[in-house]
């Protein structure tokens, strides 16, 4: 009996254009398939899967903007899942938050390495995930972009355009960059690989009394980036999506907290949780994302705003 797809394939053979070339459908002896199999077969191990499809062991995860704040949080997360992991950032030596990491994960059994470089220059940020693949023979699996300014609040008629260029060649560039650079090596090594861009509900969601266009703007660049990546990579099984976290705090909204503290009651009340979110509070998005548990996924923005956008 001939299938869907192999119908879809004579069409096309027959000069019906499809987008896309067809791939089959995957199996796995989990969930449901594993009970159909367990009924029919006594010897058939019964044990729960779901964990085993978050493992990242064996695999080399890249994180930029890892010094700290969100970007040292999915670090972690991805070193406890098995992944060997390089965090990189601008500074030239790392956090003390960092080395605390580097303990940390090498107590777990895992491993976290630092490398200083810059997102903004595409020749400088290429050649550290070369450097990077060329270590790991020339395997890179999963990338979080999450290297990002978010400056100076002003008045929109009147931002410099200077300051504007900047956000935008970290956030957007940069972004761009890093994700170019590592689907150019997923793609050479045929790996089926995970890339994760952090946006923010700014680039859906106007954050309300804060004058940040450019980092809105820059945002919802990231958000249709991912889009189109997705789009060009999913034929290589190359999968792009955004995490875009609401408010939570790190060193980037610390400057705004700290400066006005009656910010984070005001910020509290705009989600119907009535509170701001705490970094660990990504983990399991991440997880997920950079992971099998979600090989269905791409080109998706996942929100996780306490319900910020709901309202
Ligand atoms: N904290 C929030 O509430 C929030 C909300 C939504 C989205 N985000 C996004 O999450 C990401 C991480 O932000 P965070 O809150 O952890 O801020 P953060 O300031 O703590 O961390 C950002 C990191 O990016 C690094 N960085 C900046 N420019 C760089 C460059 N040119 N090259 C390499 N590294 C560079 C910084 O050195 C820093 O370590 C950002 O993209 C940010 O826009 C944050």
């Amino acid at each position: 009996m001939s299938t869907a797809r192999d119908q879809a394939n004579s069409l096309s053979a027959s000069g019906v254009r499809f987008p896309v070339k067809l791939v089959p459908v995957p199996v796995k002896d989990v969930g449901l398939n594993a009970a159909l199999k367990a009924e029919s077969d006594p010897l058939f191990e019964v044990k729960p899967t779901i964990f085993d499809e978050f493992v990242l062991t064996g695999k080399v995860a890249v994180v930029t903007g890892g010094n700290g704040g969100l970007g040292l949080e999915f670090a972690i997360v991805l070193a406890e899942l098995g992944a060997k992991v390089y965090a990189v950032d601008l500074h030239p030596t790392p956090s003390s938050d960092f080395a605390a990491a580097v303990n940390y994960v090498n107590r777990l059994g895992s491993s976290l390495e630092y490398r200083s470089s810059d997102v903004s220059k595409q020749g400088v940020i290429s050649a550290t995930i070369l450097e990077i693949a060329a270590e790991n023979q020339g395997k890179i699996h999963v990338c979080v972009a999450a290297a990002g300014i978010l400056g100076p609040e002003i008045d929109c008629t009147v931002y410099p355009p200077e300051m504007f260029a900047k956000v935008m060649e970290v956030n957007c560039n940069g972004v761009f960059f890093t994700a170019q650079a590592v689907a150019k090596q997923m793609r050479l090594e045929k790996i089926t690989g995970s890339i994760i861009l952090i946006a923010s509900m700014s680039g859906t969601v106007v954050n309300r009394e804060m004058k940040w266009l450019p980092y809105n703007t820059s945002k919802s660049a990231v958000i249709q980036m991912a889009r189109s990546l997705a789009c060009e990579l999913g034929s290589s099984g190359i999968r792009v999506n955004t995490l875009s976290p609401g408010h939570i705090r790190t060193k980037m909204t610390a400057a705004v907290l700290d400066v006005q503290p009656a910010t984070e009651a005001f910020w509290a009340s705009l989600n119907p949780m009535g509170r701001i979110g705490a970094v660990h509070e990504l983990r399991g998005a991440i997880a997920w994302l950079s992971s099998d548990a979600s090989t269905f996924c791409t080109g998706s923005d996942i929100m996780v705003s306490g319900g910020h956008t709901i309202w």
